[in-house]
């Protein structure tokens, strides 16, 4: 399909902003892959662009609004480069309100989640047309495979299992802008990371909203350990990782997987979302704080050294200040290795936006600050007890914040950052921990 279009782009500039999950970032891959195979270039600056795409998301209200302003910023560049196209993409497309203002704002393309692959005719078209086009759908038509991709690194690579989520936590806007949960077929997905790892990946992360529930609706009868076996026995992959993983559904097998393949890091992002079990019923998670507690306890002594990072929301409708403590409990209970922490946002179209009983933002912000103080004190305490010690790291590059320096990663996700010569980048190396701080590790060589 990409032949075709080699001309249209004629060696003219794109960007993509890509804001949300890794989701994104893996569709941006692919967006680029789609745009150089029309002949287009990237760049990292704006200004000089002559196609601006965006890959939204509409998760939380704060992500909505930054994106709006920024399609501010950009039009105001049609001005001096009135050739320049706006292209608009990601979960934000997918809700009428968005697309409203998005229209009002004039991007020239407005395109889907379930459409990536229609974005080099849609370009095509205003470009013939001269005329803005909006092509969303309102659900997925199956699978489609053999995109192009442009991936970002060399040694690790995101690689989706499955798409959607079936789940409907009560203030999740995931399955309305993703759809149904949709699991790739498993020879796709193997084939796929056999020839990442012939062009020298040595790490892939398997991404899904609900991992441990992938393997359903295909016909052949195969479950998430099944797959990551599969992607085990695959030579030149080093490292497997996978996100997110569901509380509900994470099987004892998968803890077993866990535990008899060496491949699979010691790392699980399981999102607890809240400590209350009123709460939890509330968001429609299907567990108890008695259920996560076990299960978390079950990951500590089956996986020994085992990360376990989480996502909670405070403010939730209805939380009281006895349902917070809740959620601070259980943050001390299970001393989370790292959290990613938000104010509860409500979302058109989800149930926990119609709440009556919503928390007043000064209350919801208090709590946050609490929440966190609390869980940076308890990722640093747990950070500085791997000082001194050794560990074993992937190389990725050099560091954002000191270029002078190497940034890698442990096989529990942690970030450690060393001065050592460029051509580690992409090896597996030990390191000995000098130092921790709450977000990162410094290491030297050993
Ligand atoms: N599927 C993943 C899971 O269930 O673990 C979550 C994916 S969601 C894109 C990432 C996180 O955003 C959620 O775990 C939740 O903590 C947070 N989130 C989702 N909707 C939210 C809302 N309306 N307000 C605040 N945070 C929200
Ligand atoms: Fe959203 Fe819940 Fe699905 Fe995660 S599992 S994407 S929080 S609906
Ligand atoms: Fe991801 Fe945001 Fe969409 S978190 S799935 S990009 S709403």
């Amino acid at each position: 399909m990409a032949v075709s279009y080699t001309a249209i782009g004629n060696n003219k500039k794109f960007i993509i902003l890509t804001y949300g999950c890794q989701m994104n970032v893996r569709d941006s891959e692919t967006i680029a892959g789609l745009l150089e195979a029309m002949g287009y270039v990237e760049t990292v600056d704006e200004r000089e662009a002559d196609l601006i795409v965006f890959n939204t998301c509409s998760v939380r209200h704060s992500a909505e609004n930054k994106v709006f302003g920024k399609v501010g910023e950009v039009i105001g560049l049609k001005r001096k480069n009135p050739d320049l196209i706006i292209a608009f993409g990601g979960c934000m497309s997918q809700t009428p309100e968005a697309r409203a203002i998005l229209k009002k704002q004039g991007v020239d393309i407005i395109f889907g989640t379930y459409n990536i692959h229609e974005l080099p005719s849609l370009i095509e078209e205003v470009l013939t047309t001269k005329k803005p086009v909006i092509r969303v759908y309102e659900k997925a038509e199956g699978i489609v495979e053999n995109l192009p991709a442009k991936r970002q690194s060399g040694i690790s690579a995101f690689v989706n299992i499955m798409f959607g989520c079936n789940n409907f936590c009560s203030y999740c806007i995931v399955p309305y802008t993703r759809g149904r949960e949709r699991s790739r077929k498993p020879d796709d997905i193997i084939k796929e990371i056999k020839q990442l790892s012939r062009q020298g990946y040595k790490e892939v992360t398997l991404l899904g909203q609900n991992v441990n529930s992938y393997g359903r609706g295909l016909e052949e009868k195969v479950d998430f350990p099944d797959l990551l076996k599969m992607v085990c026995d695959i030579e030149g992959i080093e490292r497997i990782r996978f996100t997110t993983s569901h509380p509900k559904d994470m099987s004892d097998k998968l803890i077993e997987t866990m535990t008899s393949e060496h491949k699979i890091c010691e790392h699980a992002h399981v999102a607890m979302q809240a400590g209350s079990n009123r709460i939890l019923e509330r968001m429609n998670r299907h567990y108890t704080r008695e259920y996560y507690l076990n299960l978390t306890r079950k990951l500590r002594e089956k996986v020994p050294g085992i990360a376990i990072t989480t996502d909670i929301i405070v403010g939730f409708p209805g939380e009281t200040e006895e349902d917070f403590e809740d959620t601070l409990d259980m943050v001390r209970k299970v001393r989370f290795d790292a959290a990613f922490t938000f104010m509860f946002s409500p979302r058109a179209g989800t149930k926990a936006a119609e709440f009556k009983d919503q928390v007043p933002l000064e209350v919801k912000k208090a709590r946050l600050e609490r929440l966190n103080e609390l869980q940076y004190g308890i990722a640093t305490e747990i950070n500085k007890t791997l000082e001194g010690t050794v560990q074993e790291v992937l190389v990725e590059g050099p560091s954002k914040t000191d270029p002078d320096k190497l940034t890698s990663r442990t096989r529990t996700n942690r970030i450690v950052i060393f001065s050592g010569s460029e051509d580690l980048i992409g090896k597996l190396i030990n390191v000995k921990i000098t130092e921790a701080r709450t977000f990162s590790l410094f290491g030297e060589l050993v």
